[in-house]
């Protein structure tokens, strides 16, 4: 089966993107360094659709990087919902804002920029869903880190746990990513205090339900 036709097939039967996100990725091609980093076309309508399922309350997003995924989430959460999105790069601020300024559901995101591993512990919040999708060196780091802030029956995704495929392959010492992504699905598969899935989405999409 040839892969692009096929998703060029589910492209073209589910969701639009909508014009706003598909300006912000346009935008982001032209403009911005690494722009395959955005979650793109179907995962923000998997991430959308995720919200409209669970219809969380408060949200955490570990990575913003343009917003794509941040608006796509927020689409799909109730007005009094909240999405918390950490992004250390403050050179993405402008972009960000852009975007967030044109959408009307911007009152439902807050960006902080820093770094999560110090603006985690900051927020006063319970967690209903969690997407961990920032450096991959830290996700075992972000996820103890983010736990006990989760509430039970809350969900945690992780982004790009298959990591090109190199999960397959013994990684070189100075591979810090794939040893960190290695690490983290061991740690996930080894915790009885949750229930976990890898959907062979995009670069691979894990779902962590916690007990
Ligand atoms: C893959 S991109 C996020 C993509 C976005 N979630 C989406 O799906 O459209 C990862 C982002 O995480 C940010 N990042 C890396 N380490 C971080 C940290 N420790 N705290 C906060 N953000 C971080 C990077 O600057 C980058 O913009």
């Amino acid at each position: 089966m040839d892969q692009t036709s096929i998703e060029a097939y589910i492209l073209s039967h589910m969701d639009e993107e909508g014009e706003l996100l598909s300006g912000l990725c346009r935008d982001a091609n032209v403009n911005l360094l690494r722009p395959r980093m955005l979650s793109g076309h179907l995962q923000g309508r998997i991430l959308k659709m995720f919200c409209r399922m669970l219809a969380p309350r408060r949200v955490l997003e570990i990575g913003t990087y343009t917003a794509y995924a941040t608006l796509c989430m927020a689409e799909g959460l109730a007005d009094d919902a909240l999405i918390h999105t950490v992004e250390i790069n403050d050179e993405m601020e402008d972009f960000i804002q852009k975007y967030l300024s044109c959408s009307p559901d911007r009152e439902k995101i807050k960006v902080h920029f820093g770094d999560a591993m110090e603006l985690i512990p900051t927020f006063d919040e319970l967690f209903d869903l969690v997407f961990i999708d920032a450096d991959k060196r830290l996700y075992s780091d972000y996820y103890d880190l983010v736990f006990p802030k989760v509430r039970k029956g809350g969900l945690i995704l992780a982004d790009n746990t298959l990591w090109d495929g190199k999960v397959l392959e013994k990684p070189m010492a100075s591979d810090k990513q794939t040893i960190g992504i290695l690490e983290f699905n061991e740690k996930i598969k080894n915790d009885r205090r949750v229930e976990k899935v890898i959907l062979p989405l995009r670069d691979g999409l894990t779902m962590i339900w916690k007990k």
